[in-house]
């Protein structure tokens, strides 16, 4: 199936936004719709329009999976709050846990992620609440990425020939498919969105899992996480396009109080882009990257070094797996 493209430049936001708003009221009728807000640009515009074809009749969830940054469930609830918009947190940790147990290749974890995602939470939320639809910020780019067998991105299924009412027991309704990330921040922007979420840092679905080189345990996405605000505090005001801390699976010889530490490796990423299709490295100065390093190996424990990416995507990709 091929989704034809809305280019930014032939966007207009409001008419987007009036088409997609009917489009969800006739497609769900009378019945109900449920979505999983994650806070980032698309969910928080799926969330939205939404929120504008169906009123009470969508409920929206925080999934909390475990694998997301320091305080995230709750700010993000409270942001919409602030928007009348009620977000229900849903406790999912010990199930994506147990899921990615003992998982190292990349793909096998996404698609671990996946099957929590939408059969395991999801199937049970859909059945207790009566759902037909499930509303989701599927953009172009995660489509064009999952097709071409680069990264299966957690949320595309139709463009690979997967029915997601015979697979899950559900529709799924894409309001932003044919949207890349920038048309995404323009709706979202028109949609009456702040500019922290119309311009907020991409994050993947899988969270911190998709940084987490080789198994993700607790123990393992907890350092991550550190490493995650310390990097996010840091480049916070950096006009990059995104940023990232890497857990890495091999550990390397380094050295504490003059004695031998077997420690972690953290790999910094930081990322100029457009649309997440090509990236370059943001040319950081030097005294950052020795400020990141610094308080990674002192606050983060057992870190004994720090890297920087300097490859372009491609051949790199952004995230690590
Ligand atoms: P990659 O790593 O593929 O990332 O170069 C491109 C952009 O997509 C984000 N990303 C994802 N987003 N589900 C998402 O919604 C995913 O599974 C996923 N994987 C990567 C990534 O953060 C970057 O902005």
């Amino acid at each position: 199936m091929q989704v034809k493209e809305i280019r930014v430049q032939d966007l207009n936001p409001q008419e987007f936004i009036q088409e997609k708003t009917k489009e969800i009221s006739s497609l769900v009728g009378e019945g109900l719709a449920i979505n999983a807000l994650s806070g980032g640009v698309d969910s928080s515009a799926v969330t939205m329009l939404g929120h504008r074809a169906l009123g009470e009749r969508l409920k929206t969830y925080f999934i909390d999976n475990g694998l997301m940054r320091q305080d995230e469930p709750q700010e993000i609830v409270s942001l919409f709050k602030g928007f009348g918009v009620p977000v229900e947190i849903v406790e999912a940790q010990e199930n994506f846990f147990a899921a990615l147990k003992g998982i190292t290749d990349p793909e096998e974890k996404r698609e671990a992620i996946t099957q929590t995602f939408y059969k395991d939470v999801f199937g049970q939320l859909v059945k207790k609440s009566g759902a037909k639809y499930l509303l989701q910020g599927t953009i172009l780019t995660d489509v064009d990425e999952t097709v071409a067998g680069i990264k299966r991105q957690h949320n595309v299924f139709a463009q690979l020939g997967i029915d997601p009412q015979a697979a899950f027991g559900y529709r799924i309704i894409e309001p932003l498919v044919e949207l890349r990330k920038d048309s995404v921040r323009k709706v979202a922007e028109a949609l009456g969105l702040p500019e922290s979420v119309y311009n907020r840092m991409p994050f993947p679905g899988p969270a911190l899992s998709a940084r987490v080189i080789g198994e993700v345990t607790p123990e393992k996405i907890k350092l991550v996480r550190l490493a995650t605000a310390i990097t996010e505090e840091i480049l916070g005001s950096s006009a990059a396009f995104q940023y990232m801390a890497i857990l890495h699976q091999d550990r390397v010889t380094g050295m504490r109080d003059g004695k031998r530490d077997y420690g972690f490796q953290i790999e910094i990423r930081c990322w100029d882009s457009i649309d997440a299709r090509q990236a370059q490295p943001t040319k950081l100065a030097y005294e950052t990257l020795e400020k990141l390093a610094q308080r990674i190996v002192t606050q983060v424990p057992g870190v004994v070094s720090v890297t920087y990416n300097i490859t372009s995507k491609p051949p790199s990709t952004m995230e690590a797996i």
